[in-house]
């Protein structure tokens, strides 16, 4: 998989792709990035690339010339998705990610100011995605957010297997509450199921807290989780 980040900021991503398990997987082949400078594409000698929108209204508008010169420097370009990141997008989900996985390159366009030309979007995007129902300053965090979770689901990212097939989403519940030593926390002990050795309850425990967090943090997940036992 490689990942392609058009932005104005390209600084932002080699950190992340230098560290912890995406910089694993940068080392073992299985995802690689390539960061593109929109900037570098202005085409004036001013390096501008945004503008005031037509029509009047407050911020400024990323131009669509270096944009689409900056996808365009990418060879193949036509053959990988073009994900625009935005507030107004639809809502990136786990599902999102696991079909992304399967793709040998995404390109993100990551948008500054008011956002970018619409003939953009029109023209060469193939979806808009936002993370989340609030307001960032630009489309660096998201397209990162979505890299690192797309990469969880390329066959052999993660070192073991369970790590993905437990997860929270997949079966609308969340994840269960974790301990490890010591045994006793600042007066407050690990439960003693969890030290029992009787792994038929600890499993029915796990499912008990599970349900118990789903229902208090996220109610909409828990609905459908009851709908799906329903199904079965
Ligand atoms: N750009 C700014 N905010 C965003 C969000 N919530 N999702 C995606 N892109 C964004």
């Amino acid at each position: 998989m490689t990942y392609y980040f058009l932005t104005l900021f390209p600084e932002i991503f080699h950190t992340y792709f230098q560290s912890g398990m995406m910089g694993r997987g940068v080392e073992n082949g299985i995802i690689e990035y390539k960061v593109i400078n929109i900037r570098d594409f202005s085409g004036n000698k001013h390096n501008k690339v945004d503008d005031a929108p037509f029509g009047g209204g407050a911020g400024m508008v990323m131009a669509a010339p270096p944009i689409v010169n900056a996808l365009k420097s990418i060879e193949n370009y036509l053959d990988y998705p073009v994900i625009y990141l935005t507030p107004s997008g639809q809502q990136f989900k786990q599902n999102h990610s696991i079909g992304l996985a399967e793709e040998k390159g995404i390109v993100f366009i990551c948008g500054h100011y008011e956002g970018i030309d619409q003939r953009v979007i029109d023209q060469y995007v193939t979806a808009e995605f936002s993370v989340g129902d609030y307001v960032l300053t630009g489309g660096e965090l998201p397209a990162l957010t979505m890299a690192d979770c797309i990469a969880r689901n390329i066959p052999d990212f993660l070192g073991n297997k369970e790590s993905l097939e437990e997860e929270s989403f997949e079966s609308n519940l969340l994840e269960y509450p974790h301990y490890t030593r010591p045994r006793e926390f600042e007066g407050a002990a690990v439960p003693d199921v969890l030290l029992s050795g009787h792994h038929k309850d600890i499993e029915a425990w796990r499912l008990t807290k599970a349900k118990e967090k789903t229902k208090n943090n996220r109610p909409d997940l828990y609905e459908n989780y009851e709908k799906s036992l329903h199904k079965k």
